[in-house]
């Protein structure tokens, strides 16, 4: 089969090559891909936010599956797109995106079906949002409505930080429209858990939880990244916690979806905390996370290809979806300087990774027949081991084998959960 991949960085390298393990798949292209990528696939030079190129080259070169990655394609209706020209895609349509693409929505529909999460109140008004945030407790957490860049989470120890937070968002537009509405949300506290979910609507196959680190130093300090790193699976979700949020949360959401004529179809990423009054979601994403990715599908033992089929034909219950019981670590490494500025262009080199290891390539670019850094996170370095001790240390023992000027990395992926698992 001709598979289209469309997105290019670390999550869409770790799906594209799970999904060259399958014997099914024949040609694989990514839309764009990047450097590393074209190892594995074809990479065309179409943007993953060109949804009319996407159609059309889909079409042109009778692809036969699609998979849609990251968010804004799929918030601005890529996957109805494709299904215009026939072609069939892994993701969720334009009315079922929305459930990433637009906090309010996400928010209200909690609270029509009573799926626990944090208090909350919406605003378009800044002069409202300011009057109820004299009066209002902190620390408090504004989020500005629709995408942005993983960046519109403003945690607010004081009303100084919520005014210029909402000054930004609503005045300076910063995330542009984004920003027209603002939800303004009760702080939450507890162990945070990622939990991606395959789902056609109907059936429900949670994969294996993961855990984020999103501060770009080490003891959770500095600014937040788009994650430095992750382990799967996360010591926090045990077996209980999972059945609660199995009845709890994953089936109310796609209930309530259904009842909403919003039938989601695709990665339902569930981002959790456990706080004292039982787990509580604090962000829907409708797509597969990055880069929990990274340590998921090394661990996704069923073929990856014929689930993502499953689910577009509404077969998933059909299908095994079997995870291998060990563990994996991915750190990822970045450019000094990442989030903010940083230089690109440096060579990326390889010695040989043991079997267990493997390189996912986010930020790179090919450049005279070499592979060059070209973004802020370069490399997501992955390992996966029989436990959790094992599979952190293979993933550093593989960054040591990694090599790029300028590169840095936490030392302390895993550290918090290995102390956990080792208190329980
Ligand atoms: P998000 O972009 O929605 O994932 O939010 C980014 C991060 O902000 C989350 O991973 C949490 O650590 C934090 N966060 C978001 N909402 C809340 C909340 N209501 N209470 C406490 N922390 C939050
Ligand atoms: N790692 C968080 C996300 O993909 O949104």
């Amino acid at each position: 089969m001709k598979i289209m991949v469309v997105g290019g960085g670390g999550r869409e390298h770790a799906i594209i090559k799970k999904l060259k393990e399958s014997p099914k798949v024949e040609k694989i292209y990514a839309l764009p891909g990047n450097g590393g990528i074209s190892q594995d696939a074809e990479c065309v030079a179409i943007g993953a936010k060109d949804i009319e190129a996407i159609k059309k080259f889909a079409s042109e070169n009778k692809i036969d599956f699609a998979v849609v990655a990251p968010d804004d394609p799929l918030v601005l209706g890529a996957v109805d797109a494709l299904h215009e020209v026939g072609v069939k895609c892994f993701g969720p349509d334009k009315k079922a995106a929305i459930i990433e693409g637009s906090k309010v929505f996400s928010k209200n529909l909690m609270k029509k079906y009573s799926i626990p999460t944090a208090g909350y109140e919406v605003f378009s008004e800044p002069e409202k949002a300011l009057e109820y945030l004299e009066n209002s407790s902190y620390p408090t957490v504004i989020k500005a409505d629709g995408l942005a860049l993983g960046k519109g989470v403003i945690i607010c120890p004081d009303f100084e930080t919520a005014r210029d937070g909402i000054n930004s968002i609503m005045n300076d537009k910063i995330f542009g429209d984004s920003g027209n509405n603002i939800v303004v949300e009760e702080f939450l506290t507890g162990p945070e858990v990622s939990d991606l979910c395959f789902t056609d609507g109907k059936t429900i196959a949670p994969m294996v939880s993961s855990m984020d680190h999103k501060r770009a130093h080490d003891n959770d300090e500095g600014l937040n990244t788009g994650g430095m790193g992750t382990i799967a699976p996360n010591p926090c979700y045990t077996e209980d916690v999972a059945k609660e949020c199995m009845e709890k949360i994953f089936i109310p959401t796609v209930e309530a979806m259904n009842k909403e004529g919003r039938t989601f179809k695709g990665c339902l990423y569930f981002g959790l905390m456990l706080t004292p009054n039982g787990p509580k979601v604090i962000e829907y994403n409708c797509r597969f996370g990055d880069p929990e990715t990274q340590v998921v599908l090394p661990l996704l033992k069923t073929d990856l290809l014929e689930v993502m089929m499953a689910v577009e034909d509404e077969k998933l219950s059909d299908i095994n979806v079997e995870f291998s019981k060990g563990a994996a670590c991915c750190v990822v490494m970045a450019s000094k300087g990442y989030p903010q500025s940083y230089d690109k262009g440096f060579e990326v080199t390889e010695e040989e990774l043991s079997d267990n290891a493997q390189v996912f390539h986010a930020g790179t670019a090919l450049k005279d027949g070499k592979i060059v850094t070209s973004g802020g996170r370069v490399l997501g370095v992955t390992a996966t081991a029989d436990t959790l001790e094992d599979a952190i240390s293979e993933a550093y023992k593989a960054v040591g084998k990694v090599h790029f000027d300028n590169a840095f990395y936490r030392k302390d992926i895993g550290k918090k959960a290995l102390a956990i698992k080792n208190n329980q």
